[in-house]
């Protein structure tokens, strides 16, 4: 009689613990994504003075490359990864001046700008880009991603959250 008991107990004690596990999982599995935060940047990424870009916004220099450093926050990481830019002129925006992504459009190589061609050129797969990030040959599928850049207290920026976006 005791021994019935205390299996009955025993099985009932493991039947609620595996139902509260599951349930725990369960819970964990639909609220999750709820905590995850979206990939996010706040700061203004710095070019350096813009000054120094006067020739480019003159039209009397090619595109200048620029890399900075920015803190990537996706979920629950958080890393430091290098973007490389060019500074183009751009006679739409307040500062004369836009960012190009030198990230190919296909599947992510590194462009460089060639002066000899005036374009833009992918190693990877023959990408050809025009000096204003438009796509003159090869497979990408769109120009090369275009940023506006602002001028603030004498700095050139880029509004990092538009990275993102
Ligand atoms: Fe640039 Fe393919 S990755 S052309």
């Amino acid at each position: 009689m005791e021994t019935r008991r205390t299996f009955t107990l025993a099985a009932i004690g493991t039947a609620l613990a595996a139902a509260s596990s599951v349930a725990g999982a369960a819970l964990a599995f639909v609220l999750g994504p709820l905590r995850r935060r979206a990939p996010r940047e706040s700061a203004f990424l710095d070019f350096g003075p813009a000054s120094a870009f006067e020739a480019l916004r003159a039209g009397t220099s090619g595109p200048e490359e620029v890399v900075v450093e920015r803190t990537v926050e996706d979920g629950y990481m958080t890393r430091r990864v290098k973007e490389r830019f060019a500074v183009v002129p751009d006679v739409q925006a307040a500062s004369g001046l836009a960012a190009l992504s030198m990230t190919c459009t296909h599947l992510g190589c590194g462009v460089s700008w060639n002066g000899a061609r005036k374009a833009f050129l992918c190693p990877c797969h023959g990408g050809v880009y025009g000096p204003g990030g438009n796509v003159l040959a090869g497979p990408p599928p769109k120009p090369l991603t275009r940023l506006p850049l602002v001028v603030s207290g004498g700095r050139l920026q880029l509004d990092a959250a538009a990275l993102d976006a």
